[in-house]
């Protein structure tokens, strides 16, 4: 291809590209599949690489993130980008509305939109292509995270033309934000890598927005909702619903929950509506927008200090409340841990009602300095889990001690420990019932021996009833002690027993995650799985061994060895091996794939899900369940998901079904 056709065929690939893209992200109705999407990418990316010198900032090869900055620059905006008055009842947004048509001069009528709770930023689109973004600042001087904003997905790098002209000069406002969803995993993420976890979905956006390097941006899962213009050139709307229609034409995601009210009546019920809502949105609002429609009224009304007259935020009221501690106790887990829960007068929190709330370690109960009987704010942030925000001290009732977790265990007895450094408590008796509870209910968990209908209330149920003391007992149970048990009839006993029955037959992953080993979830039990292939192999194993394999620090591998050094923990391996339980053994072909990982996602046409593992593990390759950044290969099928996206912002090889079968016959020969 000579540079004529290469620069030709590149600005049909972005076209197209950004048309999918925005049919992926912003419509969520893809017309093409994952991997034609992802051929297109691979082309013009050997485009550019080859002629560097046709590459352009519309191109969506740059969403992956450009060379990190020594600070980031500042924007001096054309327009200020205002703040909103809030309110908080419904007597401020009667005399709002009431101004509102006073000084409009005109009809006029109000949009209702959802207060999105991310940060605001403007992009400029010049000739259609984005150019600059900045944050909010003080208005007129932001900060410039133009790089930065590329790598959202839900960000067009060039306007759509869908058949109408593109003004010369664009400037589109909203907001940054992150989805719940996508918050959670990225904490759980954090917390497995000992980072730090974001408080809320708010810090994590605007942390992930305010990075220097953008391709750490890229790979944080930010989203965009556009609700406003700065100027727009050689463009007249006369009213705020028209733009907001002509956004999505140009490629913008516009939050769905808008409404046009009439009256106070119809936004006293938008407010209420959204309030329920809220619980069941994947991105966190704070209250209600009211705009006035009419563009001409707005003149009208003008701006009072740096907030509009024609426009309102009706706040919820907090998710915080306040609650008293009517006890402190400690609860003990499947791996000794105690931890001091405070059990609260009952609250409710944005429809949800608080009975205890985890007050973590004796080191948190002590930065609080919490007591029984202290009135305390609590809050259901970004995460659905409550927490406590700080203690009320001029409410303390007289006379209340410090808490102190106790010195024994509550549950049987044992004298407690803290090892060295560490902020958690542990009881040490493998054989306390609230560990054997805990463990049980883990081992039958899904990811672990995946016994279907055993959950944490007959794990309890057994435990106390004495019918399971150590988990291998678990196989020795029969049809009459079940109908002993409250709830059991005769197909349920039945049931439950086949469920039993054939986990028997499992994988070696799934058995060291279900042993509860300290340090050993889903992920390190595949790797270890993968690496050593036999229980024996991983039980005889050393520490500097286990730390040979790749992702296995001292940590984890101290506490592999200490788990099979101890004699109870060797003796229920043994039961349980006794008692049928049976490792699926991966026979190896060879080691042509040796050291890489692969994820599978989507369906693939001529493999099961399992046949592909299979069929990588027998030539000594891992098939992993998530995509990290030590993935080497992800297998995309038709209908795929969130692990292609993060495949795809991560730069991790995707593999189509048809290059996964071919990489499968080269390797079954070398
Ligand atoms: S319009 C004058 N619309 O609220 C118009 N703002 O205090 C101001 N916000 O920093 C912006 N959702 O981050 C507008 N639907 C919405 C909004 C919204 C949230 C935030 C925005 C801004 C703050 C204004």
């Amino acid at each position: 291809m000579d540079k004529q056709q290469a620069e030709k065929r590149a600005a049909e690939l972005r076209e197209q590209i950004n048309y999918h893209n925005y049919r992926y992200y912003v419509l969520d109705d893809p017309v093409i599949s994952d991997a034609e999407y992802d051929r297109m990418l691979a082309e013009l990316q050997e485009i550019e690489s080859a002629y560097p010198e046709l590459l352009t900032p519309d191109s969506p090869t740059q969403r992956i993130g450009a060379p990190p900055k020594d600070e980031l620059g500042t924007v001096t905006r054309r327009l200020p980008m205002m703040s909103l008055q809030s309110a908080f009842d419904e007597e401020a947004v009667r005399n709002f509305v009431e101004n509102c048509i006073e000084g409009a001069g005109e009809e006029i009528e109000f949009v209702a939109e959802p207060k999105l709770d991310g940060l605001a930023v403007e992009l400029v689109y010049a000739n259609g292509v984005l150019t600059i973004a900045s944050t909010r600042g003080d208005g007129i001087n932001g900060e410039d995270v133009t790089e930065n904003v590329r790598t959202i997905n839900s960000v067009p790098l060039r306007l759509l033309d869908n058949e109408i002209d593109i003004p010369p000069l664009v400037e589109v406002r909203g907001e940054v934000y992150m989805r719940l969803s996508e918050f959670d995993k990225l904490n759980q993420r954090r917390r497995g890598e000992e980072e730090p976890a974001f408080a809320n979905p708010r810090n994590a956006a605007a942390g992930s927005l305010r990075q220097l390097d953008s391709k750490i941006t890229a790979q944080r899962p930010l989203a965009f909702f556009a609700y406003d213009t700065g100027t727009v050139a050689g463009r007249e709307f006369a009213t705020h619903w028209e733009l907001l229609q002509t956004l999505p034409e140009w490629g913008f995601v516009v939050n769905e929950h808008i409404r046009l009210c009439e009256d106070v009546g119809d936004i006293l019920e938008y407010h209420a509506e959204m309030e329920e809502k809220r619980e069941g949105l994947d991105y966190e609002i704070d209250g209600i927008v009211l705009k006035v429609n009419q563009l001409p009224a707005r003149e009208m009304l003008g701006v009072r200090s740096r907030n509009p007259r024609w426009a309102l935020a009706y706040k919820f009221p907090p998710r915080q409340e306040t609650t008293r501690v009517v006890d402190i106790e400690a609860s003990v887990g499947r791996l000794g841990a105690v931890t001091p829960i405070a059990i609260v007068e009952p609250t409710q929190i944005g429809g949800v009602t608080v009975r205890n709330l985890s007050l973590h370690n004796q080191d948190e109960v002590d930065r609080h300095d919490v007591r029984i009987g202290d009135t305390v704010i609590i809050e259901r942030a970004g995460d659905v889990i409550p927490h406590l925000v700080k203690v009320i001290e001029e409410k303390r009732p007289p006379g209340s001690r410090a808490y102190k977790l106790p010195k024994n265990c509550p549950v049987c007895g044992s004298e407690t420990v803290r090892p060295e450094g560490d902020v958690v408590v542990r009881c040490p008796n493998f054989n306390c019932p609230a560990q054997i509870e805990g463990r049980l209910e883990h081992f039958a968990a899904r990811g672990a021996m995946d016994i279907e209908g055993m959950g944490e209330k007959l794990a309890r149920q057994f435990v106390r009833e004495g019918l399971v003391k150590r988990l291998p007992e678990l196989y020795q149970l029969t049809k009459e002690q079940l109908l002993q048990l409250e709830g059991f009839a005769d197909i349920s006993a039945e049931n439950l027993l086949a469920a039993i029955g054939g986990s028997r037959q499992t994988t070696l992953a799934r058995l060291l995650y279900g042993l509860s080993i300290p340090h050993v979830g889903e992920h390190v039990a595949d790797v270890l799985a993968s690496a050593f292939g036999t229980i024996e192999a991983v039980r005889g194993a050393s520490a500097e061994v286990l730390e040979e394999v790749n992702e296995i620090g001292p940590e984890i591998a101290q506490s592999v060895v200490g788990f099979f050094a101890n004699e109870e923990n060797a003796r229920t391996v043994d039961e349980l091996l006794e008692a049928g339980v049976t490792i699926a053994v991966p026979e190896k072909k060879g080691d042509t794939l040796a050291g890489l990982t692969f994820v599978f996602t989507g369906t693939l046409e001529n493999y099961t899900r399992e046949g592909a593992q299979h069929a990588v593990e027998e030539l000594g390759a891992r098939a992993a369940s998530s995509v990290t950044n030590k993935t080497d290969y992800v297998v995309a099928g038709e209908a795929t998901g969130s692990k292609y996206v993060k495949a795809r912002d991560l730069g991790i090889t995707i593999l189509t079904e048809k290059q996964f079968t071919e990489l499968l016959e080269r390797s079954n020969k070398g």
